[in-house]
């Protein structure tokens, strides 16, 4: 069993462990990759600070999220394909977030559907809604996630269109995947996820096939997206979205001061400083140096969370620091999953509990809900002077 110290060490299990074409769609930006990049770039420029003798016991990450108890604030983000990576993987990883206490958001574009993560697990889990011009659809989809208790909506808003990643055309992504010879070649090399793909019956999009009409290949996320997409979707739209499901709703996507206002006046729980990963608006800003021009707006009366960059306990940190409530790990629990299935969920929620409490504790503080500026260094202009 090898040792496990960080994320990269499970990232470079998951490589050698899983198809190529799913590994590049979890590693991929779009276009440039620019924003992919400055995403993770951005958090090494943020430094913490070290403080000494200061009483290093009795410490907790316990917290809130919308409210909602919280082992440390980070929560499981909704990523597309993830039964994929592993056979069943969204429940692996559910079953993970949930033995550990943190939220897991289930996508929609998820190979297990609603009702099979619900049924495999005892805790309600978010879901992560994308709008589709389907209005029968899309209401049956809401009704769907109320009906398996679902305790928030995820409402992403900035996949609307896809951004082009480069790796995902060239692979021929779909799900399942077509059998080309370069995908036969490949598979040879991918024993253990052969195996247990062709024991599950869950290998399309689960939320989608059998659920919706006219579509006439949904095993590709392109063509899916192209079609059923709703590119329409404004600030109206949302807020009938926010009327029909009547729960608590997390608006994710948001990137800009002026975006961070229409999400408050539309009246949701919190909001998501993403840029998805560096997967949509190549160039746009890394969500870490978004933050704070966001925070000025809007941070007193609503709830900010953060994705996108987070790879150890560390990035947690510094985005709690900077003022986030919340943060999300996509790519790090992915590369748990795809190395050593729900045990590598859990151990990449370990690694990050870990590394968060004791940097935490370096700072010189005990308690996450304590924890604010003053644990960290910021670079005179971070934010950048943008015109
Ligand atoms: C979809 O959510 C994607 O980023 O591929």
């Amino acid at each position: 069993m090898p040792v496990i110290t960080c994320i990269d060490d499970l990232k470079r299990l998951h490589k050698r462990r899983t198809p190529k074409m799913f590994y590049d769609y979890c590693e991929s930006g779009s276009w440039t990759e620019q924003t992919f990049r400055e995403n993770t770039t951005d958090f090494d420029r943020i430094r913490l600070r070290q403080r000494v003798a200061v009483n290093m016991e009795g410490r907790t990450l316990a917290t809130k999220m919308i409210g909602q108890d919280v082992a440390m604030p980070v929560a499981l983000a909704p990523v597309g394909l993830t039964g994929m990576q592993r056979a069943d993987g969204e429940i692996k990883a559910a079953k993970a977030a949930e033995a550990f206490g943190v939220p897991f958001t289930l996508s929609t574009m998820s190979i297990c559907s609603i009702e099979d993560v619900a049924e495999h697990t005892t805790k309600p889990f978010w879901f992560q809604l994308y709008t589709m011009k389907d209005q029968d659809y899309l209401g049956r989809l809401i009704q769907r996630a109320k009906d398996a208790k679902c305790s928030a909506l995820v409402v992403t808003l900035d996949l609307q269109i896809l951004g082009q990643r480069h790796k995902d055309l060239k692979n021929g992504l779909s799900a399942p995947p077509k059998l080309t010879p370069a995908v036969i070649a490949d598979l040879m090399t991918k024993w253990t996820w052969g195996i247990e793909m062709l024991q599950t019956r869950r290998r399309q999009f689960g939320n989608i096939v059998g659920h919706v009409q006219g579509v006439k290949d949904t095993s590709r996320l392109g063509e899916w997206t192209a079609q059923q997409f709703d590119p329409a979707l404004d600030w109206k739209k949302i807020e009938e979205i926010k009327e029909q499901w009547g729960g608590p709703v997390i608006l994710k996507g948001i990137l800009d001061p002026e975006d961070a206002v229409m999400a408050k006046n539309v009246g949701c729980d919190a909001i998501v400083v993403s840029n998805h990963g560096g997967r949509q608006q190549d160039g746009a800003l890394s969500s870490i140096r978004a933050l704070d021009p966001i925070l000025q707006a809007v941070g007193g009366d609503l709830e900010v969370h953060l994705d996108s960059g987070i790879r150890s306990g560390q990035d947690v940190l510094k985005a709690i620091a900077m003022g986030a409530k919340g943060t999300y790990i996509g790519r790090a629990f992915i590369h748990g999953l795809g190395a050593m299935g729900q045990e590598g969920v859990a151990t990449a929620l370990e690694v990050i509990r870990k590394e968060l409490d004791i940097s935490m504790a370096f700072t010189g503080n005990r308690d996450i809900n304590a924890v604010d500026r003053s644990a960290i260094l910021v670079p005179e202009g971070f934010a950048g002077r943008w015109e």
